[in-house]
């Protein structure tokens, strides 16, 4: 039995964090070679991994083992669920979503994570200040990305984090490897008026799907 995966008994009840310590959480963490390096870097802060492939999470929890590391976790759920019904409002330090699926077909846009539902929840939970790291090789997903963020004034554009080849993700260490051209970008949360989120309506055509082909 794992320490570091956590195990969620109650769907609709949120997760408990030790809120006197900071929180990072990365999106679709993969296998969890940089949330877990950072961990390592960072032993003051607490790092959630959310990542819904059964495969990937045991990757990242044999990282945890044999490094003996202690305060990264990972859930096996979906994100926007997850960001919106079982994290503390306004404590998450920063997120990351590197390489999030692009879902490239106009006919599967509805999948993507990110649009106004996720940034809603994402404002939410993140400490007023806290950052949000993306990163991708899929040009069009980018560019779409910024639309959503410069039409959200919770938002304000700042220089995203050096990321040098040792915290690279495996996705990052591939596109590069094959020469791809990766797009980088961050944002940090400003005050503006809060309130409680409405609950999820999604429609069946939007719920989140394990990809086939998605690139
Ligand atoms: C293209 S991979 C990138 C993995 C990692 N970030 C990297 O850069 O190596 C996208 C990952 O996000 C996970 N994922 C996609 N949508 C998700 C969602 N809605 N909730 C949780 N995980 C998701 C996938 O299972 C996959 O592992």
């Amino acid at each position: 039995m794992s320490d570091s995966i956590l195990r969620v008994d109650d769907p609709c009840k949120p997760l408990d964090f030790d809120l006197s310590r900071p929180l990072e959480i990365e999106v679709g963490c993969g296998k969890g070679k940089f949330l877990t390096a950072r961990a390592k870097e960072n032993p003051d802060c607490d790092f959630l991994g959310i990542e819904r492939m059964l495969e990937r999470v045991r990757l990242f929890d044999g990282k945890c083992r044999r490094g003996n590391i202690a305060n990264a976790k990972v859930l096996r759920l979906e994100a926007l669920y997850t960001f919106h019904y079982l994290l503390p409002a306004h404590h998450v330090r920063r997120v990351y979503v590197f390489f999030p699926d692009p879902w490239p077909k106009k006919k599967h846009r509805s999948h993507r994570l990110f649009g106004p539902l996720f940034l809603n929840a994402l404002w939410k939970r993140l400490e007023i200040g806290g950052k949000i790291e993306f990163a991708t090789d899929h040009k069009e997903y980018f560019e779409a990305v910024c639309e959503f963020f410069a039409a959200d004034v919770r938002f304000k554009p700042v220089e995203p984090m050096a990321r040098p080849p040792q915290v690279w993700t495996e996705f990052e260490t591939m596109f590069r490897g094959q020469g791809l051209p990766i797009y980088s970008a961050a944002w940090k949360s400003l005050p503006a008026e809060d309130g409680e989120l409405e609950p999820l309506k999604i429609p069946p055509e939007a719920e989140p799907r394990e990809g086939i082909a998605r690139r």
